[in-house]
């Protein structure tokens, strides 16, 4: 499929559910209040791949990131490591619950796939 939707409604506050694109695994995460206070609190400057959430989402709830570890390819698993965001257990890179590497060997953050969000959807593609 050239694109996907996903409906928020499917995606309770606080969880992350995984869909597939093109091949490839899409996380979405809906984030809670506490949540994006903590990403958009990150000093920028001491990240490895510098970005600002705001960067990275088009509405503070919605994560939407691809779920292929930026080290060598394996799929993190969402929900887990140090940083309320993702864990690659292959060898070891920990995401925050903006995508965004935070410990072990991968060298950037998540990708951020293009999408639209419409009022109860979110249209990945
Ligand atoms: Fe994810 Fe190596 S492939 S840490």
């Amino acid at each position: 499929l050239a694109s996907i939707e996903i409906k928020m409604s499917d995606i309770p506050e606080g969880q992350t559910k995984t869909f597939e694109w093109r091949g490839k695994p899409v996380f979405v995460k809906h984030r809670t209040a506490t949540e994006i206070a903590r990403e958009k609190a990150v000093n920028v400057s001491e990240l490895r791949h510098p970005q600002h959430d705001d960067e990275r989402v088009q509405k503070d709830e919605w994560s939407v990131v691809i779920g292929v570890c930026t080290h060598l390819g394996c799929v993190p698993i969402a929900g887990a490591g140090e940083f309320g965001g993702y864990y690659c257990p292959c060898h070891g890179s920990h995401y925050d619950g903006s995508g965004r590497i935070r410990k072990g060997p991968a060298p950037l953050n998540l990708n951020v796939p293009a999408y639209v969000l419409k009022e109860d959807k979110i249209v990945v593609g």
